[in-house]
């Protein structure tokens, strides 16, 4: 039954949302319920965090509910025909082109580069003779040269390097989009790219990356493919939402193991039961469960996507609250995997609640470390891929060792990321 009201609401609450804004959202969601009314603006805005009303943003009405908001507004300045921002139609359309390329098939030709590029930074690491890494940094380079090479191919030679600064200095500055060092680095990705692209027509050779499959997507409704602006634009929205989104879940992982040694030697068990010390492929992968476990729990922890964000396009109703057109509505998956409702002691690392037994039973929209419904992560099965060989690959030989004296903090600007270096030192 709708109630005339707003749902709760905390006093005087936006400088606490814009200094702390997990504490914050943790704090409303606890004190006032499942769903509640803040203002970041004199607008009212309604974060919802109970998994019922999750789904039915975004599942049962999503078409209700468009991407307009503000960290939607930044992206669309960057890459405004990308699968990311779009909407309606034009979102369907180019979906339905791409998803293709990010099937099982696809995702499991993908995975020997993976390895290959996690046994490089492993030689690295073993020339470097026990010096500490910082794990964030080394999982940002790693993420990014897998992410270009599963784009462009493993040939791209000097491209790589290329591409990987200029992408590196655009996600820094990605907050400040007018930049001119934001706006020089993008110019430069988008050249590097043309030009891949401008090549790659020429040979017409599929060589099983990514942008292979971009080229001879087709719409099986009109035939139509995309033009090179398209395809720059798509390109560019895989390498940003791709590699960081990746690198910081990974970095999350290794701290929290670092923490928990009792997990990491769990980790170890597995790997080197089931590998029998080999290099780890995309079929041993279904025989390392644990440790994709751990990968999920660190995701529960520390979602990357911390924030989701939707403005409804009509007046809806949710919880028996009326939400009113233009209202932005917030999911936060970093509070709903908190909810003490839906989680046994929401706050600790257990990687076993994700085996099948304790899973069971769990509300499905209770864990969206990667969205939900029509526009969830369209490369969710290529990061879990990814990050599961990537733990597997460095478990065999490594253990993490935070050193001394770090206080580490999630800071939440787009994406969920510690607020300093992390160093870590690798034990054999
Ligand atoms: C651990 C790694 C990743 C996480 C946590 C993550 C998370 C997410 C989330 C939560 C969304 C939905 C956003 C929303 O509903 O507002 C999303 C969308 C998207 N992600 Fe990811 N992502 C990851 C890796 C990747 C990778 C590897 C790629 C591509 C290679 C990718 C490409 C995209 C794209 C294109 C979208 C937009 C999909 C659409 O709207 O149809 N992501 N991601």
């Amino acid at each position: 039954m709708q109630n005339n009201s707003l749902p709760p609401s905390p006093h005087g609450s936006s400088r606490d949302l814009m200094r702390r804004p997990l504490d914050f959202f943790l704090t409303i969601s606890r004190t006032y319920g499942d769903i509640v009314c803040y203002r970041p603006a004199p607008e009212p805005a309604y974060l919802v965090n109970h998994p019922d009303y999750i789904r039915h943003v975004l599942v049962d009405n999503y078409k209700n509910y468009s991407k307009e908001t503000y960290i939607n507004q930044m992206f669309k300045k960057v890459v405004a025909d990308g699968l990311l921002v779009s909407e309606g139609e034009t979102w369907r359309r180019q979906r339905r082109m791409m998803q293709p390329a990010f099937h099982q098939q696809r995702i499991a030709g993908l995975s020997e580069l993976v390895v290959a590029e996690t046994y490089k930074m492993l030689e690295k690491w073993s020339a470097q003779e026990g010096e500490p890494v910082d794990i964030s940094r080394e999982m940002s380079v790693l993420t990014l040269s897998i992410i270009t090479k599963a784009l462009f191919g493993v040939d791209i030679g000097s491209h790589a390097a290329a591409v990987g600064q200029a992408v590196n200095l655009g996600g820094d500055l990605l907050e400040k989009p007018r930049h001119p060092r934001f706006q020089k680095a993008l110019e430069t990705v988008e050249e590097v790219v043309q030009h891949i692209i401008t090549e790659r027509r020429k040979t017409g050779k599929d060589t099983g990356d990514l942008l292979s499959m971009l080229l001879d997507a087709q719409d099986e409704e009109t035939g139509a493919t995309m033009d090179d602006r398209q395809l720059r634009h798509q390109v560019v929205t895989l390498l940003l939402a791709g590699y960081e989104t990746t690198a910081n879940a990974l970095t999350w992982t290794w701290y929290l193991l670092a923490q928990h040694p009792e997990v990491a030697d769990k980790v170890r068990e597995e790997v080197d039961r089931e590998l029998k010390g080999c290099r780890p492929t995309y079929t041993d992968l279904v025989r390392l469960p644990y440790t994709l476990q751990v990968f999920q729990e660190g995701m529960r922890l520390y979602p990357s996507a911390w924030i989701l964000g939707r403005k409804a396009l009509h007046d809806d109703e949710i919880g028996g609250y009326p939400v009113a057109a233009g209202t932005i509505v917030a999911i936060s998956p970093y509070t709903m995997h908190r909810h003490p409702g839906y989680w046994e002691n929401p706050d600790d690392f257990d990687p076993d609640r994700f085996s099948p037994e304790r899973s069971a039973g769990r509300h499905r929209f209770a864990y969206l470390p990667f969205g939900a419904g029509p526009r969830q992560c369209i490369g969710n099965r290529f990061a879990l891929m990814e990050a599961h060989l990537i733990i597997a690959a460095v478990s065999q030989r490594y253990r993490m060792e935070l050193l001394p004296g770090q206080d580490i903090h999630p800071q939440p600007i787009f994406i969920l990321r510690p607020d300093r270096e992390i160093w870590m030192k690798l034990q054999s």
